[in-house]
């Protein structure tokens, strides 16, 4: 794994927006898995307007989405299902035929849990982005989640559930999740995990300097052989080497 300290959010976005681009470019057939939540939002903005701009080819690739709130529809704006749409596949012009999300309304979630490990499994993921919750959660993967699952539904962690609230315009119930899979996490050609502002530098701090286990599952992206720690100036301020 290797740390990237950026200026500032911006310079970060950035960053990551053109290790997107990359991917694409290197490999126009590749699968890409995201993340949703403040801190990828203008990165993928970025990616978008360079994908368009450039004139990149993104029509041979898939995309999928790392996680979403189970219960919740995706037209509600909280939905990662709504993000993803927003500032990623409208702007980037993707074919809906290029998109698999987890279906947070599906009777049965281990069922929506075994197509998305199907694809996974068929094509392995390029690169995935993800950020890192107050409680260094990736994707839904709460504290406590073992190394080795794959597509699951999970209680979500009750910082999950408080910080959740913020992408929600009305009262919500935020109970579970479904994510994509530690192991898969640990599996992709290239992890991006992205974190910005002094909120995260104490996150930060657990996650390049705790001891690596589940109890603080982004401290598993020091194992990851092509794994990427972005970060900016502000997030990085609690590192002792910073
Ligand atoms: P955030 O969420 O980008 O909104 O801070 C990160 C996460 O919970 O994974």
């Amino acid at each position: 794994m290797e740390v990237k300290i950026y200026k500032d959010y911006n310079e970060l976005s950035a960053a990551a927006a053109a290790m997107i681009i990359d991917c694409i470019k290197s490999k126009p057939e590749a699968l890409l898995c995201f993340a949703t939540g403040d801190t990828p939002r203008l990165a993928y903005q970025k990616a978008a307007e360079s994908a368009i701009g450039d004139k990149i080819d993104t029509s041979g690739c898939f995309f999928i989405g790392l996680d979403e709130w189970m219960g919740i529809p995706p037209t509600n704006t909280g939905s990662c299902h709504w993000f993803l749409h927003e500032y990623l596949f409208k702007p980037m012009d993707i074919d809906p035929t290029q998109i698999h999300l987890f279906d947070a309304l599906a009777a049965n979630g281990e069922e929506e849990c075994r197509k998305m490990n199907k694809l996974i499994a068929v094509n392995g993921i390029d690169l995935m982005v993800v950020g890192v919750g107050m409680n260094g959660h990736i994707g839904f993967n709460e504290p406590g989640t073992n190394i080795n699952s794959l597509a699951h539904v999970a209680a979500l962690d009750e910082i999950t559930r408080t910080v959740g609230r913020k992408y929600f315009e009305d009262e919500v119930t935020i109970g579970k999740g479904i994510t994509v899979g530690l192991k898969q996490v640990m599996e992709t050609g290239k992890l991006l995990m992205m974190a910005n502002g002094k909120k995260k530098a104490p996150v930060i701090k657990k996650t390049l300097e705790q001891a690596i286990g589940p109890d603080f599952p982004a401290t598993f992206i020091r194992q990851h052989k092509n794994g990427f720690l972005l970060i900016d100036e502000e997030a990085a301020s609690e590192l002792k080497t910073a």
